[in-house]
């Protein structure tokens, strides 16, 4: 071959070019280690109050019971405000997220199967439910009740070596001895929804203990947030018809009615219990309530829930996940006389996540808005204005949507 200048110019370039490929393909094989997984993934940490921070962390080996997830979205939760708000678990520096979900990306050997025994394959949706890493031997099928104790929940652990310990990131690690479920037969935002579903799942589940709550069961909900919109729903599919919301929030009641609620009552409408009572009342057509389900997190709320109930009636208080303070009852007139029968209800078991797989089913097919919880979405790099967003009410559900 000819050595002319054209010649030399054209193998510079090509050389030139090689070299700028080479780099750059190296550059790619270090960040995706294997395959389409980088070498490392983004988290969002809580570093201080009111702040996230946008961290990066290598992606650690994933061991033979490992799975390694590719998030695609998680709710924010109460409990997650309550630790941007004040850390009341003691836990920043963390990675937080529990309402979180996301597809398998890699996995270890000796993953087969998830908590229900259904298989697990590389590409299947998944999400977590509690890790009882004191009796790893609890399972779905254990009826005893496992809701309390022993029990942690990736998105609210301690930080460690691993980092990747919440939903609110681009990939999660769960390690073995994790509950997990495939759930690749329920879209995105079911997916998202179904940890707090299962915790009304688990309420309903309470309520039904007390032999109370009948298809034909005259039914207050106070509180209209995600939890007790929920608890419509969960009413309306499982038959029940006559229920009455009450909150002070007419666009939260007004999606009550969406959900199955067919009355409300807005407190503020009313001056004082004895009157409100006689609203809640008049909304059942001049009768008070069978059972009652508490769903907020306000002492005089729950003082206030018992003169909506008939005498003989049943409670199910549900709206303290954490301690709110004192309330005030009169034991005499509110519970003896009465004969009130009331139960407290607090997170869930394995077994309700699966009832609640089958619920969000049940309550799409019957046309109940269930999506529409989800008012808004962001992404995670916009985690703090999604948290203050979520402060200020201006929505239901909040959910970090990956892209
Ligand atoms: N039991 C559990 O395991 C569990 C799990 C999750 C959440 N929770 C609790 O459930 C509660 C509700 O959760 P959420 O996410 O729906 O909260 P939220 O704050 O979005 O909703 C609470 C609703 O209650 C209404 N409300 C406040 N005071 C009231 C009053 N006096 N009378 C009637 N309505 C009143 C508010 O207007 C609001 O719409 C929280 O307190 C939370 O701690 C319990
Ligand atoms: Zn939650």
């Amino acid at each position: 071959m000819e050595m002319n200048s054209a010649n030399v110019e054209a193998i510079v370039k090509q050389v030139l070019e090689n070299m700028s490929g080479s780099a750059s393909s190296a550059s790619t094989s270090n960040n995706k280690a294997n395959g389409s997984i980088p070498a490392t993934s983004k988290v969002a940490m809580l570093t201080a109050l009111k702040h996230y921070e946008l961290k990066e962390y290598p992606i650690p080996p994933v061991g033979d019971g490992d799975i390694l997830v590719k998030v695609e979205g998680c709710g924010i939760c109460g409990t997650d405000a309550h630790e941007f708000k004040n850390d009341p678990f003691n836990l920043i520096p963390v990675v937080l997220g529990h309402e979180g979900t996301g597809e398998i990306v890699k996995m270890g050997k000796n993953v087969k199967v998830d908590s229900a025994g259904k298989p697990l394959n590389l590409g299947d949706k998944v999400v977590t439910c509690m890790i009882f890493k004191d009796d790893p031997a609890i399972t779905m099928f254990d009826l005893n009740k496992q809701n309390v104790g022993g029990a942690d929940v990736y998105g609210l652990l301690p930080d460690d070596d691993i980092h990747l310990n919440g939903w609110f990131g681009d990939y999660i690690l769960i390690r073995e001895g994790s509950s997990v479920f495939n759930v690749s037969d329920l879209d995105l935002k079911s997916r998202i929804l179904i940890e707090p579903c299962a915790v009304l799942i688990h309420a309903v589940e309470r309520a039904k203990t007390t032999g109370i709550l009948r298809f034909n069961s005259r039914v207050v909900v106070q509180g209209c947030g995600p939890i007790g919109l929920i608890c419509i729903a969960i009413l309306r599919t499982m038959g029940i018809e006559n229920i009455v919301a009450v909150d002070g929030e007419q666009k939260r009641l007004d999606f009550a009615k969406r959900m199955g609620a067919d009355n409300s009552v807005n407190f503020k409408d009313h001056n004082g219990i004895e009157e409100l009572a006689e609203g809640v009342k008049a909304a059942f057509g001049g009768h008070l309530a069978d059972f009652a389900f508490q769903c907020t997190g306000s002492p005089i709320a729950h003082a206030n829930i018992y003169k909506f109930i008939r005498n003989g009636g049943g409670l199910c208080e549900l709206g303290f996940f954490i301690n709110g303070g004192d309330a005030t009852i009169n034991p005499h007139f509110d519970l003896c006389s009465k004969e009130i029968t009331l139960v407290g209800s607090w997170v869930y078991t394995l077994r309700d996540y699966a009832t609640t797989f089958d619920f969000l089913k049940r309550a799409k097919a019957i046309g109940l808005p269930l999506d529409d919880l989800i008012s808004h979405e962001f992404p995670l790099e916009e985690i703090n204005e999604a948290h203050e967003t979520n402060l200020r009410m201006e929505g239901l559900k909040i959910a970090i949507i990956n892209k």
